[in-house]
């Protein structure tokens, strides 16, 4: 196949650029601040790109293998931002854990999405598919708010503070598990937040009338489920080879939708917020008992004190758009 002139040069300023990006980094291999994962300029939107992006960086990384070996994080943090959050508290509350925090809105961050769409999914599914081949043995995907109410209102920890949720969080049960949902009160989300059959469609935006055909295009050959729950917010902890129970494939097919879906944002998002768990091998109705899952999850056993805050639900725009299909330019991991 011809290559043409362009993506040669695009391809050898890659190889320079990844190798002067490994050499910094390898002095400070240690630090966890240095995501393991070689930081590569997303040149590409499509997926056939990608490929190319991927092969290019297989040839460069193999041979410095041999001098360094490249050991894949034991605990990361992925996470979406808008160019404007502060996100130095990850850093500073949680220097043990490595960081990648995926910019939606500018091209020119190190790690940034393709497009900013979908809220949160976007970047955890992107995150997954770039370090597929390397990726951390526990994974927190996280909002980017630190903490405090109501603007964490969804983090189950005092204070609603994220460091107290990933101090707490039981890495082994993790493990264990494959899957831990980082909220572990049910309200809202269990224990039937989605019933895509239900007529008229209920709930916020009636999110659950699109479920269907989500459903049927993510997991053709399963018969879709009258009921989904799980406690909301995209927030949860996987293990690595909880992820690598599905192929690349399948992560890729599942953004692939979310790129492509008129749905706007408030609803591909809370899709994908419903679905994780079931795509993390858990049944569509996942609503672990509140004190069962405080103490697997976070060790809260015999002391569960933390309480509900006054109002559970978030405060929602109302979206003034009757079909709810298009694309909205707002990102908003902070639910
Ligand atoms: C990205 O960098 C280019 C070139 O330096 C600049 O023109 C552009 O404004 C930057 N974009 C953002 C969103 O900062
Ligand atoms: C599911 O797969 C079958 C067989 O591959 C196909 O005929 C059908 O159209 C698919 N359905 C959807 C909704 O994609």
């Amino acid at each position: 196949m011809l290559v043409r002139p362009s993506r040669v040069a695009v391809v050898l300023l890659l190889i320079i650029a990844t190798i002067l990006i490994r050499r910094s980094s390898d002095s400070c291999y240690e630090n966890p601040g240095n995501p393991s994962s070689i930081p590569v300029k997303q040149l590409y939107l499509n997926d056939y790109g990608r490929q190319h992006d991927q092969k290019a960086r297989a040839e460069i990384v193999e041979p410095s293998l041999k001098a360094a070996p490249k050991v894949a994080a034991e605990k990361a943090i992925v996470m979406g931002r808008l160019a404007r959050d502060d996100v130095d508290w990850v850093a500073q509350d949680l220097p043990d854990w490595e960081r990648y925090i995926y910019t939606v809105d500018n091209d020119n961050s190190t790690l940034h999405t393709a497009v900013n769409k979908g809220k949160e999914a976007m970047p955890y599914l992107t995150f997954i598919i770039d370090n597929y081949q390397n990726l951390p043995k526990t994974m927190a995907f996280l909002h980017s708010h630190r903490g405090g109410w109501p603007e964490a209102w969804h983090n189950d920890a005092p204070g609603y503070m994220a460091k107290n949720m990933l101090d707490k969080l039981k890495i082994d049960y993790v493990q264990r598990n494959g899957y831990a949902n980082l909220r572990c009160i049910h309200n809202p989300g269990c224990p039937g937040e989605m019933q895509m059959f239900r007529q008229p469609p209920q709930g916020e935006l009636e999110v659950e009338g699109y479920m269907l055909e989500v459903w049927q295009r993510f997991f053709n050959s399963t018969a879709p489920p009258h009921i989904i729950g799980t406690p909301c917010c995209a927030q949860f902890a996987v293990s690595r080879d909880q992820v690598l129970k599905r192929p690349l494939e399948d992560y890729v097919h599942f953004r692939r939708w979310l790129l492509e879906t008129e749905l706007i944002d408030d609803i591909s998002g809370r899709i994908m917020e419903y679905l994780w768990h079931i795509i993390f091998g858990k049944e569509p109705v996942y609503c672990p008992g509140v004190e069962e899952c405080s103490c697997q999850v976070f060790g809260r056993c015999d002391e569960y004190t933390y309480k509900a805050p006054p109002t559970q639900s978030s405060d929602t725009r109302l979206i003034e758009d009757s079909d709810r299909r298009r694309s909205q330019e707002v990102f908003q991991g902070q639910k």
